[in-house]
């Protein structure tokens, strides 16, 4: 049986990965009105990403006899800056998600919830991947200015990404 403690801040914790995927689909749209199509591709599958977090928080939660509360999602921005500043926006959110990651752990110690403490272990790593992989594109959209033809060829480049995740650059 799953910790009651641990058990609701599993549950704040899939609000909080769906919040994450709302957020990345938001950010999709927008890139697709900008004319970005990788950039949306990309956007995309990090949504989708997000889903399965929140999926696996939920059968852990299932699988130990815990209940599942879902609650309501906050609406995401509707727009930024440009590219470079929605991905400053992603790995703000994705360090913000990190402390929560970081704060589950500690209640599922707190608790002794070894089970809940062992599967949180993917999550500690798959973190460290998504605020890489968000820095990784910061970094090269610094280094290209404003140059368009830079963006169109980074444009591109996002847009390798398998559509439905699972790799090229963020993680499963
Ligand atoms: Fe589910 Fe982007 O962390």
């Amino acid at each position: 049986m799953i910790d009651k403690k641990v058990e609701a801040a599993f549950n704040e914790q899939i609000n909080a990965e769906m919040y994450s995927a709302y957020l990345y689909l938001a950010m999709s749209a927008w890139s697709q009105e900008q004319n970005l199509p990788g950039f949306g591709g990309w956007m995309q599958a990090q949504a989708m990403e997000e889903m399965t977090h929140a999926m696996k928080l939920y059968h852990h939660i299932i699988e130990r006899g815990g209940r599942v509360v879902l609650g309501a999602i906050d609406k995401p921005p509707i727009g930024w800056a440009s590219p470079l500043a929605m991905f400053e926006a992603v790995l703000e959110h994705e360090q913000k998600v990190t402390g929560l990651i970081n704060g589950l752990v500690d209640v599922a110690e707190a608790q002794k919830d070894r089970a809940a403490g062992i599967f949180l272990q993917w999550f500690v790593t798959e973190q460290v991947e998504e605020e890489a992989s968000a820095d990784a594109v910061i970094q090269q959209l610094k280094m290209m200015g404003d140059a368009p033809h830079a963006l169109f060829m980074m444009d591109r480049e996002l847009g390798k990404r398998p559509a439905a995740g699972g790799g090229g650059g963020g993680g499963e």
